[in-house]
């Protein structure tokens, strides 16, 4: 309970709400204090000014006739008002009372006084004014318990405000706080599910498109990435095992008869040379994955220079075109002459990715394939092609031939290991380049989208 206390006290939501009650509340109570100065000083003014107006209203009795007059219309006044509310003095220039409620020796103007008179409660405080009418002197005044209550009725209300503000502030606060307290423990007990392995846990989100939603989701989207990383690792590390065990255990069995020739005394240089054929094999999966690694790693990226595709496609069409022919396929490279198209990138990676890509089609085409290779300009990216019209690569496995190992049941026969598309794949991310392969009925189309520096026509 303590806990949940001091967890609550802590939260930033509820100390948000807090610290804007106590600026609210402290706006209120300085509003309210204006409010009170500017409403006291008006009823005071009000007061002054009925007090002066019923003054007149006595004093013109006199000036209309005479004193006698005065006189009843001060006793017809303080008659009037049962209550004392409202008190009247008239003495003469001796200091005698003649008519009102009380006899008054106040300095002439407005003053303050205290009363004990009978029938109100005592030390009632009233506001006055005297003057002189004729040779007497009148003294009017007025309760101020009516003033009073008025302002005791702000006072309290405003009293009753600032409670009703602060139990709502803290009681709003602390349930806003422990609705996103309960959110942020979901959070953190996904996060926890994630440190113990569970990289399928996802924070459950609200829909209301909220900050708390909106990270939420951009972690979720996190955690979608890293275990798409990490089942591709574990795919890749089985399928690695996998792959590799075959060979070696070709090696195993191979070493075995040997070693059985041996002991009948046969020639064994058959099996050695088999040995050493299937470890190289063996080894050159291995320097291939290491490259892929290195590749992904990004360190050769330090050694990016601005430089022009056209030559690197030219090279790759020239080293390969007596290739194909003697393999009974033929290449052709189509440049756009006077063009350079610069990007930005190493020109050996370059030059591996697109020997790869020629590579394949050379391999996984059937002789009298059409092998071709050019550079278009698509917006502001430069276009390499390869393209062929072999076999081509179904759709549904267009994904999969980029991932290490991977080769088509079709090709299970030919040499090589399926990690030829693996380096492209990482030699075009790189290069920040999208790979897109398209059916080109028949045949393979290889399209790498490199972003362009610039492109000049000489
Ligand atoms: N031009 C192509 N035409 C038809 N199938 C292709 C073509 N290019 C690639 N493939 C298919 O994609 C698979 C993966 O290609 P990848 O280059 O990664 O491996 P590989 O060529 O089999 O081996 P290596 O590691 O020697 O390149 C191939 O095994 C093949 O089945
Ligand atoms: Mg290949």
């Amino acid at each position: 309970m303590s806990e949940t206390r001091s967890n609550l006290l802590r939260s930033t939501p509820f100390r948000l709400a807090l610290t804007f009650a106590f600026l609210f509340l402290l706006a209120f109570i300085l509003s309210g204090a204006i409010v009170y100065q500017l409403m006291s000083a008006s009823l005071a003014r009000q007061l002054d000014q009925s007090i002066k107006e019923t003054y007149s209203l006595i004093a013109a009795t006199y000036a209309e006739s005479d004193e006698e007059d005065l006189v009843s219309t001060v006793r017809d006044h303080a008659q009037f008002s049962q209550d004392k509310d409202e008190i009247f003095s008239l003495t003469d220039k001796d200091g005698n009372r003649l008519a009102g409620d009380f006899t008054s020796s106040l300095p002439d103007g407005f003053s303050m006084f205290a009363a004990d008179l009978p029938g109100v409660p005592p030390d009632t405080e009233y506001r006055a004014y005297s003057g002189m009418v004729g040779d007497n002197n009148l003294t009017v005044a007025f309760s101020l318990s009516e003033t009073e209550d008025l302002e005791r009725i702000v006072l309290m209300s405003f009293g009753w405000g600032t409670l009703f503000i602060t139990v709502l502030a803290i009681g709003g606060g602390a349930v806003l706080a422990s609705r996103v307290q309960r959110r942020l423990d979901g959070i953190a007990s996904t996060m926890v599910d994630v440190s113990h392995g569970r990289l399928d846990a996802r924070i459950p989100l609200i829909g209301n498109g909220d900050d708390i939603d909106a990270v939420s989701a951009q972690v979720n989207a996190a955690l979608e990435r890293l275990s798409a990383l990490v089942d591709g690792m574990r795919e890749v590390s089985a399928n690695i095992a996998h792959d590799l065990k075959t060979p070696l255990n070709r090696l195993q069995m191979i070493l075995e008869s040997a070693a059985d020739k041996t002991v009948s005394g046969e020639d064994v240089s058959t099996e050695l040379t088999d040995a050493r054929a299937e470890s190289q094999q063996i080894n050159s999966t291995f320097d291939a994955l290491l490259r892929i690694a290195q590749i992904e790693a990004g360190a050769r990226k330090a050694r990016f220079v601005d430089l022009d595709v056209g030559p690197v496609v030219e090279t790759i069409g020239d080293v390969y075109a007596d290739v194909a022919e003697d393999d009974g396929k033929s290449l052709s490279t189509t440049i756009i002459p006077d063009t350079k198209w610069y990007i930005h990138g190493d020109r050996d990676l370059l030059m591996q990715m697109l020997a790869n890509l020629v590579e394949n089609a050379l391999r996984h085409c059937p002789p009298g394939t059409a092998i071709e290779l050019s550079v278009t300009r698509g917006g502001s990216h430069v276009l390499v092609h390869v393209r062929d019209n072999g076999p081509g690569i179904p759709a549904e496995e267009r994904e999969k031939v980029f991932r290490r190992l991977y080769r088509l049941d079709a090709s299970r026969t030919t040499p090589g290991s399926g990690l030829g598309l693996s380096l492209v794949k990482a030699v075009a991310d790189l290069h920040g380049a999208a790979i897109t392969l398209e059916d080109r009925n028949p045949g393979l189309g290889v399209t790498i989208s490199l972003p362009a520096v610039r492109t000049t026509v000489t």
